[in-house]
């Protein structure tokens, strides 16, 4: 696992970003993996700078979003379909035959689910996955308990996710109690893994994750079984990292080792 500790959130996100942009430029018809969360609408920003000074182009990849929210269709504004419209489709000039999401809509949500985790594997798998953590070591919708092995399917959202999600949606308006989202053995099949948190809220869940036991307890900890992740942190999502100077001394200010 690397971990990239940058000088703070604005350079994790350009890190993310980066990372993301050489990876497109070696792979225009990559496979994306996207989240969506609060930490992420730094990266799309970026994203959408670069595409209109036209230094990106997303016109010919495929992504896969992480999740969606059972019960909403593509055009409610919340549905995580129209905010990756307004973070980064309509930008990248992805249409819906390749900017795919789970339809939280439809009228069998279960068969939805197999048959998203199929057209992952039919697109040929996810080359980069991104990914944030939930404070509580969420991966997509993947709560706490949620089996290492587990596949695309329904997941009840924790009390603590319906919280932290609650200010995405009017006052009144009740967050979704259920989702969509790829499982954890899904997630692991992606060829890399960047999972990107700030703040000292993701502090404990970040630490866990990556110097924690391998344990449903924390979602997350199942990237410590991927040859390929990534974690990019600023300092305060860092704090509780026993090993950070190691971790300093390897990747100085988040960048490449210096070998
Ligand atoms: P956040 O969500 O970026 O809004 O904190 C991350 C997540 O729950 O995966």
């Amino acid at each position: 696992m690397r971990v990239l500790i940058c000088p703070d959130a604005a350079s994790a996100a350009r890190r993310t970003a980066d990372l993301l942009c050489e990876h497109v430029a070696r792979r225009p018809h990559a496979v994306l993996g996207l989240a969506t969360g609060g930490t992420m609408e730094p990266v799309y920003e970026i994203l959408r700078e670069r595409i209109a000074e036209g230094s990106l182009d997303l016109s010919s990849v495929t992504t896969f979003n992480l999740d969606e929210y059972v019960g909403l269709a593509g055009d409610h504004p919340q549905s995580y379909r129209a905010t990756m419209e307004r973070l980064l489709f309509e930008a990248a000039g992805i249409g819906p035959d390749r900017a795919r999401l789970p339809d939280g809509a439809a009228a069998d949500p279960a068969a939805e689910a197999d048959a998203y985790d199929a057209a992952i594997s039919e697109a040929g798998g996810i080359d980069l996955q991104l990914l944030g953590i939930g404070s509580n070591g969420h991966i997509g919708f993947n709560e706490p308990t949620s089996s290492l092995g587990s596949r695309t399917r329904i997941k009840t959202l924790t009390r603590e996710t319906r919280d932290a999600n609650a200010r995405f949606f009017d006052e009144g308006e009740e967050a979704p109690r259920f989702s969509i989202t790829m499982g954890i053995a899904t997630v692991l099949e992606a060829r890399s893994c960047l999972l990107l948190a700030t703040g000292e809220g993701k502090a404990p869940a970040v630490a866990a994750a990556i110097e924690g036991p391998l344990s449903a307890a924390c979602p997350a900890s199942a990237l410590q079984l991927h040859p390929s992740a990534t974690m990019i942190l600023d300092p305060d999502a860092a704090r509780d990292l026993k090993l950070r100077d190691y971790y300093e001394m390897v990747h100085p200010a988040g960048g490449e080792a210096p070998l």
